[in-house]
């Protein structure tokens, strides 16, 4: 095998470029320091990227989607974009019936966040949210648990709603709702119910604060796993 030797000029070495260290040539111009720092920076910025979206748990049926699968013309689609961009209110609320993508768009919504902002971000389902909330009382967690999700820098919150709702359940969704409308921190909720529904089940005073500060978007349509689940090879 032939053996190349390493010049003086391929021989790297350590620069610290705007608190960045980058490493090139020992007499690298400065165009080239400035190329070798943008990739450092996007290079550790998608590190991070990587890193928070694993942490923040999403499920893996969601992980994948993303804008492509959606009519970027569709208001729903556009209210997420905006939300995305961190542009108008701190909530988005996506309400409809079963199936018509709430959790995917939100999804794609949440994760463009992430990116942007590069901050810890938490996935979670209401209910599931709920059962370790519950668990948390017997492990003495339950208060870390709950500031947690109250003070993430980004919150998705799935299918809320679709939980049974008891006086300690509404006063957990008030806390979180509360906390977050009081400090703008960036949410998404999806729910299944109608606004009215919503309210009489969750309280007006959850409401009232959804009302001031969350996009209230509707997503309407037909089940899309009905569609996908419907007639194949034309037997059934
Ligand atoms: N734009 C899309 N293109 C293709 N498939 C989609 C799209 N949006 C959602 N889906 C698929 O449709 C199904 C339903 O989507 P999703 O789970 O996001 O709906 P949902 O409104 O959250 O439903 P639910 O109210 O039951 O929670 C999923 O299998 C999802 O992968
Ligand atoms: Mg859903």
């Amino acid at each position: 095998m032939a053996i190349t030797a390493i010049s003086k000029r391929d021989r790297l070495e350590p620069y610290l470029v705007r608190g960045v260290v980058v490493m090139a040539p020992r007499d690298a111009s400065q165009e080239e320091l400035e190329s070798r720092y943008r990739q450092a920076v996007a290079e550790i910025k998608a590190e991070r990227f990587r890193k928070l979206f694993g942490q923040a748990r999403i499920p893996r049926k969601f992980e994948v989607a993303t804008w492509e699968m959606f009519d970027e013309n569709d208001p729903a689609v556009k209210a997420a974009r905006k939300w995305a961009e961190g542009a108008g209110k701190p909530f988005l609320f996506l309400q409809g019936p079963v199936g018509t993508g709430k959790t995917t768009l939100g999804t794609v919504a949440f994760k463009e966040r992430l990116q942007r902002e590069l901050k810890p971000g938490l996935w979670r389902e209401f209910m599931a949210l709920i059962l370790e909330l519950q668990a948390g009382f017997q492990t003495g967690q339950y208060e870390r648990l709950l500031e947690g999700v109250a003070d993430a820098p980004i919150l998705f919150l799935d299918d809320v709603g679709m939980a049974k709702a008891t006086p300690w359940r509404q006063e957990v969704l008030f806390v979180l709702v509360n906390r977050r409308y009081n400090d703008g921190l960036p949410t998404i909720f999806t729910t299944n119910l109608t606004l009215p529904a919503f309210a009489r089940t969750w309280g007006e005073p959850i409401m009232s604060r959804l009302h001031e500060a969350a996009e209230l978007v509707h997503m309407a349509g037909k089940d899309l796993r009905r569609q996908m689940g419907g007639r194949r090879g034309g037997s059934r």
